[in-house]
């Protein structure tokens, strides 16, 4: 067994934790359940009680499985400094208990649970499950990724069609938001921000579309899905060609089906 347990072990844990906290409050949150809140940028960002519920739960059924320290989403809200642990050579639990808040507290499906093992600034192992549309995509480092226990891998693209994606802008100033939104209008077919880096990087795994770009790299919302990506043959860089990783600081990042998709849109972008 790896020292985090192993991929069936943990997807277990957040499936159940899914059955038991998310899945009973979907489409019946009271309106007084949904705070606003701001994000460690500042921006204005939205908590409800069942990300707090279900960060309580992962962090003690994680740590009880495995103990690490745990750099929660609504946990690092309060206690800002957690988030330095990123740059500690610690073994960590990283987990975003709801990713799409804003889906989830509107009724929309497009929400997910996201948990990473990080080393060292390195994804060793990955969960992303999508809990309403019953999608549990996993992953170790070197092992490959899976999607509902079968490995999955990016499809291939057909050639010659336009590529398909879009760029996230608002944690961006002017006047790089405009020139990257303006750059991806100019080449792309620009797809809907879904609000949900879970889905974003799933739906770009399985082919939907074909990259998207961030600027804000929080480590709940990317270092889950990147390694799942990644290990599907996916490629997550920055507009200089360095591959992400869970310490990479804010700044330009394409996500995308393959190497030469994010070469495509880096060139459009720098
Ligand atoms: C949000 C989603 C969204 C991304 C935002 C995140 P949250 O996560 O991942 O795709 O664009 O930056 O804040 O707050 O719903 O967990
Ligand atoms: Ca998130
Ligand atoms: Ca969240």
């Amino acid at each position: 067994m790896k020292a985090w347990g192993s991929l069936d072990l943990v997807a277990a844990l957040i499936q159940e934790t899914a059955r038991d906290a998310v899945l009973p409050r979907f489409r019946q949150l009271r309106s007084d359940e949904i705070e606003q809140k701001l994000a460690p940028d500042g921006k204005n960002d939205l908590v409800t009680v069942v990300d707090r519920d279900v960060e309580d739960r992962l962090t003690r059924a994680l740590t009880a499985l495995v103990p690490a320290m745990v750099i929660g989403e609504e946990t690092s809200h309060g206690s800002p400094e957690l988030l330095d642990l990123i740059h500690t050579d610690a073994p960590l639990w990283i987990v975003d208990p709801i990713d799409g808040t804003r889906n989830f507290a509107k009724g929309s499906d497009a929400f997910g649970i996201m948990v990473a093992w990080v080393v060292a600034g390195q994804a060793e192992a990955a969960w992303v499950l999508l809990p309403a549309r019953q999608q549990m995509f996993m992953a170790q480092l070197g092992a490959g990724a899976f999607m509902n226990g079968r490995p999955v891998r990016v499809p291939p693209r057909e050639a010659g069609t336009r590529l398909s994606g879009n760029a996230h802008t608002r944690y961006l100033a002017p006047p790089l938001s405009d020139r990257i939104a303006r750059a991806v209008g100019d080449h792309f077919t620009v797809v809907p921000d879904l609000g949900c880096s879970a889905v974003e990087y799933t739906d770009v795994l399985q082919g939907r579309q074909d990259f998207t770009t961030y600027y804000r790299l929080l480590p709940w919302d990317h270092a889950a899905p990147a390694l799942i990506l990644t290990e599907a043959g996916g490629v997550v860089e920055h507009l200089d060609g360095q591959l992400y990783t869970a310490r990479s600081p804010n700044q330009v990042t394409v996500v995308a089906g393959n190497r030469e998709v994010s070469a495509t849109v880096r060139s459009h972008l720098r």
